[in-house]
């Protein structure tokens, strides 16, 4: 196996003027993040998600932003949204399809299900559809496993999923 390398050093960064990191959620992140914290940087995990729950995702620009204003390296806070699969690194669709791989639910039936996504959607788990309107993601056990299959779309739990169902849960979102 080898790993794959992506040249950080001298990759473009998109920028726009107005910062993700604005005033606004500086002070907020100040009075109710930082002092829950023995330092800066210990405050990194919840800063990255107060900042990716008000802008939807991490852009590259938001964790230099992020870095500046907790006093880290831009690597270390890279390093660190890299790591949890919890971070947006690149923007969602309106709505996130989470369909369960874990164990009852491959058993009852997931892989037709997200068969059958992926051909209506024309999309792979991890990618979104290019009118931004759908990501598809695979995730481990949602603790629902009496009604498997199952999956979420953003918040809401679906149970009981079938390829029926899936087809009525989709076209109720378009
Ligand atoms: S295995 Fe899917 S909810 Fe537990």
């Amino acid at each position: 196996m080898a790993w794959i390398t992506k040249n950080s050093g001298t990759m473009q960064i998109e920028t726009r003027e107005e910062p993700y990191l604005d005033d606004e959620l500086k002070a907020e992140i100040e009075a109710n993040i930082i002092p829950r914290y023995p330092d800066r940087r210990a405050a990194t995990l919840p800063t990255l998600h107060a900042v990716q729950h008000k802008v939807g995702w991490l852009p590259t620009q938001a964790l230099k932003e992020i870095a500046d204003f907790l006093g880290s390296a831009p690597s270390e806070v890279m390093d660190t949204a890299t790591f949890y699969e919890e971070y947006w690194l690149k923007p969602k669709g309106k709505y996130v399809i989470w369909l369960c791989q874990s164990i009852s639910c491959e058993l009852m039936g997931r892989d037709t299900i997200m068969s059958k996504i992926k051909a209506k959607l024309n999309i792979e788990p991890g990618e979104t559809t290019e009118d931004g309107k759908f990501t598809l993601m695979n995730v481990e056990c949602l603790g629902s496993c009496g009604t498997a299959p199952c999956g979420l779309v953003n918040e809401k739990l679906h149970e009981n999923m079938t390829v029926d169902n899936i087809d009525q849960i989709l076209d109720s979102l378009e």
